[in-house]
């Protein structure tokens, strides 16, 4: 607890109120105004959250003016460099990055879980083809809650334990699923034998006709987006996930919501929004039409957003757009596309955006969307399919913050209230006098 506090008074005479005042281990302190309401009988208004902490957690935290990132303490830059994505989802799961026979324990326990019950495929046929992954995973998640009564159970910990298993383990199956199904091939089966990005790259471009060889720099570039993708505070999806299992419904369709949320363009679907921009800037003419498309960007009078730039908390580069800057790089060398014309414009793009005063001004900085879809791009992925690997990679991120909550003494359903602005008490006429 703490003894500073924080006092509102009120200039119409009403009594004033002193709240706590708590102290995070880093980061803004934040002022307890839990009585506010029964004490005062005034709410405070906040759309958008932009002064809300919703809850406390130790997972993950951003220092947006410094453009830090931390996973329970350890810098993004040395997780994405010196683990894989098993190693950081044990460390966002349980707290702690795992020792040898964790991390082997832990794998085996993933890999056992990655195949779906072959009835799940029926899910797939009743879609149309071109039907968008994001639309089939919403689905196919919620559906999981049908095929795994033995792991809903919110309030038990072993069973989320399971479901969190299942979830990471069987979202790469389901995604490459939805791949599968719209480029009409055959569903890959996951092989025990490989490595979770490598056995996702197989379930994706595999085919029974050959043997597959797995590519290992492509499959340590996706491990690597997967880790910088795994969690980041309570971004939209992850509070709608909270919100949803607070109801105390079932994990799997608490992260069926947070899929949903994440793949709107403002959030989760604007790395595959950002690759279309470059997409339409490259088709009326690459760099030569930059300026103008910039121009655009900055007359008020246009929707038009550079996508992948801009941040509700980084007020500097996203330190995992630089890291997906360097994978990309690394892997454009790596197949010999060093020349990407898409990749050129990107930089060049970033490179005006950040000498220009509209963008300067209001520090908008790329984020971790800027570069991923040029990255997927390069791998192999369709545009169509970036959220749906967001979805994949931040399942973990989701499930860490839904087990935190849940074990929380102080949680409670979450039931926001309003400032009312609608019409007071009036009675109904009947038709004729309407
Ligand atoms: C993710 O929350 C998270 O942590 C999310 C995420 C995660 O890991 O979970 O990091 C993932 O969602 C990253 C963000 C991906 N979204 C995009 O790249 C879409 C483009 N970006 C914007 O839509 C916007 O920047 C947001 C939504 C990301 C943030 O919006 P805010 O904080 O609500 O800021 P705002 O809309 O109030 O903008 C402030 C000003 C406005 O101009 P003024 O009215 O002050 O003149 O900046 C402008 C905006 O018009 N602005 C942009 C811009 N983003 C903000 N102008 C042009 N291009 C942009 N991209």
């Amino acid at each position: 607890m703490t003894d500073r506090t924080a006092t509102l008074s009120f200039s119409d005479g009403s009594p004033s109120a002193t709240f706590p005042v708590l102290p995070g281990t880093i980061g803004p302190d934040v002022i307890d105004i839990r009585s506010l309401y029964s004490r005062t009988g005034k709410f405070t208004y906040d759309p958008g959250f932009m002064s809300t902490a919703a809850c406390s957690s130790a997972i993950t935290y951003i220092d947006g003016d410094k453009g830090e990132l931390l996973y329970r303490g350890y810098p993004i830059e040395e997780l994405a460099v010196s683990c894989d994505f098993l190693e950081v989802c044990h460390l966002l799961l349980y707290g702690e990055l795992p020792n040898v026979a964790q991390k082997l324990d832990f794998g085996s326990r993933v890999i056992k879980h990655t195949m779906v019950n072959e009835q799940m495929q029926f899910f797939m046929r009743g879609f149309r083809r071109d039907v968008h992954p994001m639309a089939a995973l919403t689905g196919l998640v919620g559906a999981m809650s049908a095929f795994y009564p033995d792991s809903i159970n919110l309030n038990d910990a072993h069973q989320r334990d399971i479901s969190a298993i299942r979830l990471i383990a069987k979202m790469p199956t389901l995604v490459a699923m939805a791949y599968k199904y719209s480029v009409g091939q055959p569903y890959m089966y996951p092989r025990n034998e490989l490595s979770y990005a490598a056995n996702f790259m197989r379930m994706m471009f595999a085919t029974p006709c050959e043997d597959y060889k797995v590519d290992d720099v492509l499959v340590r570039a996706l491990d690597r987006i997967f880790i910088l993708h795994a969690d980041h505070e309570q971004n939209a999806s992850t509070s709608t996930v909270r919100l949803c299992a607070s109801s105390g419904t079932n994990p799997f369709a608490a992260i069926a919501a947070g899929v949903a949320c994440l793949w709107g363009p403002a959030h989760g679907g604007a790395n595959e929004a950002a690759l279309n921009m470059l997409y339409d800037i490259q088709a009326q003419g690459g760099l030569a039409r930059v300026g103008e498309f910039i121009a655009k960007v900055k007359d008020k009078s246009s929707t038009v957003r550079l996508m992948g730039f801009g941040h509700r908390v980084y007020k500097n580069y996203d330190p995992r757009a630089k890291l997906m800057r360097e994978t990309c790089y690394e892997v454009l060398e790596a197949l010999g596309l060093h020349d990407d014309p898409l990749f050129k414009l990107a930089m060049a793009l970033e490179k005006i955006a950040l000498e220009d005063d509209y963008f300067v001004q209001r520090k908008l900085y790329p984020n971790v969307d800027f570069y991923s879809g040029i990255v997927q791009k390069a791998i192999g992925i369709p545009v169509s399919l970036f959220t749906a690997i967001f979805a994949l990679a931040r399942t973990v991120g989701w499930i860490a913050q839904l087990n935190e909550m849940i074990t929380d003494p102080e949680y409670k359903i979450g039931r926001p209230r309003q400032l009312f602005t609608g019409a007071t008490r009036r009675s109904v006429k009947p038709i004729a006098e309407r």
